[in-house]
């Protein structure tokens, strides 16, 4: 199946189906593969794709870069410009979510740092519905990976495993999505998103020393409350009793973006509805992502716009 019509692999665009990988790498045979998802928002009254935190997503990709201690450090500005040639190939004009992943390539054995290649999709991605209706949510009774094992703020593809536990979990006791707890039992994140809750009228989400991905969003929200919103958020153990307490919750990520939800283990977060303050927030978010106020213009890198000046010289 094409999901596109080009990808990018190690600089090149290539038809979508010309996208392989052998099968003896050691991203294949030991998930060495490190990435990141980043999406672009198609503003249709400006005619213009944006995409979202760029260099935030691509320091966070050579953070992870150097703790997994790869050969070389593919540099950001590179990462970005390639982003930006393969969704003009393609011709975007819909909201997509492009992958960069780095990974371990060749036929080298465990601890093999190299040759490492570079890999970029672009595809479509409407508007998930459970963005509007929000999601039921439940506590897993898988645990979050742990920084001493296999660290959650490095956005390794091997993670995920731990995530699909979660997710596998949740499908099949019927629940839209998972929260996990960490070792020391405290409100971790999803298996691809983070974590908020509104208690006692005071947005609350676990500190960075919980396990969890240290999350463009979940950054970019903290700034929103406090500069629209005028609230401050509480980063801090949270434990799992609260979460039933919670007036409002909600995940979020760059996937996800901002999500409600409405009942965690089948009991009503608040009103079984989406908050109202959650509601507001998604309002603010998604000017700021749309480019639809001029607010925080050095998040979101315009793709067309040097199209149009190079078409002219
Ligand atoms: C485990 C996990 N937590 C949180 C997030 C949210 O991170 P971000 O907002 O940077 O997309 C992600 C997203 O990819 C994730 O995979």
């Amino acid at each position: 199946m094409s999901r596109a019509k080009y990808l990018s692999l190690n600089g090149k665009i290539i038809p979508w189906n010309e996208g392989t990988v052998h099968v003896f790498s050691p991203v294949v045979k030991y998930g060495a593969g490190l990435f990141e998802g980043l999406r672009g928002y198609w503003n249709d009254d400006k005619k213009e794709m944006f995409l979202f935190r760029v260099k935030e997503h691509m320091d966070r990709l050579a953070f992870g870069q150097r703790v997994m201690r790869y050969e070389r450090i593919v540099d950001g500005d590179t990462l970005a410009e390639q982003c930006i040639a393969l969704i003009r190939a393609n011709e975007f004009k819909e909201a997509i979510h492009l992958r960069v992943m780095v990974y371990v390539d060749g036929d080298g054995e465990m601890g093999a740092p190299g040759p490492v290649s570079v890999a970029i999709t672009a595809v479509p991605r409407p508007l998930p519905k459970q963005v509007i209706d929000g999601t039921t949510a439940h506590i897993s009774s898988w645990q979050r990976i742990s920084d001493v094992s296999i660290p959650a703020r490095v956005k390794s593809n091997a993670n995920y495993q731990n995530s699909r536990l979660a997710v596998l979990q949740s499908k099949a006791d019927g629940y839209g999505a998972p929260i996990l707890l960490n070792s020391r039992g405290k409100v971790s994140e999803g298996p691809g998103m983070c974590f908020f809750m509104i208690r006692n009228g005071k947005p609350v989400t676990p500190s960075v020393s919980n396990d969890i991905l240290e999350s463009v969003t979940r950054a970019t929200l903290m700034d929103l409350f406090h500069e629209s919103l005028d609230l401050e958020v509480t980063e801090r153990d949270v434990d799992r009793t609260e979460l039933y307490d919670a007036e409002e919750a909600f995940f979020c990520g760059t996937g996800w973006e901002v999500t409600p939800i409405t009942s965690i283990d089948k009991i009503a977060v608040g009103n079984g509805k989406p908050g109202a303050l959650t509601q507001k927030l998604q309002k603010v978010y998604f000017d700021v992502v749309l480019g639809k106020t001029n607010v925080h213009s050095e998040w979101r890198t315009p793709v067309y716009a040097g199209a149009k000046s190079k078409a002219a010289e």
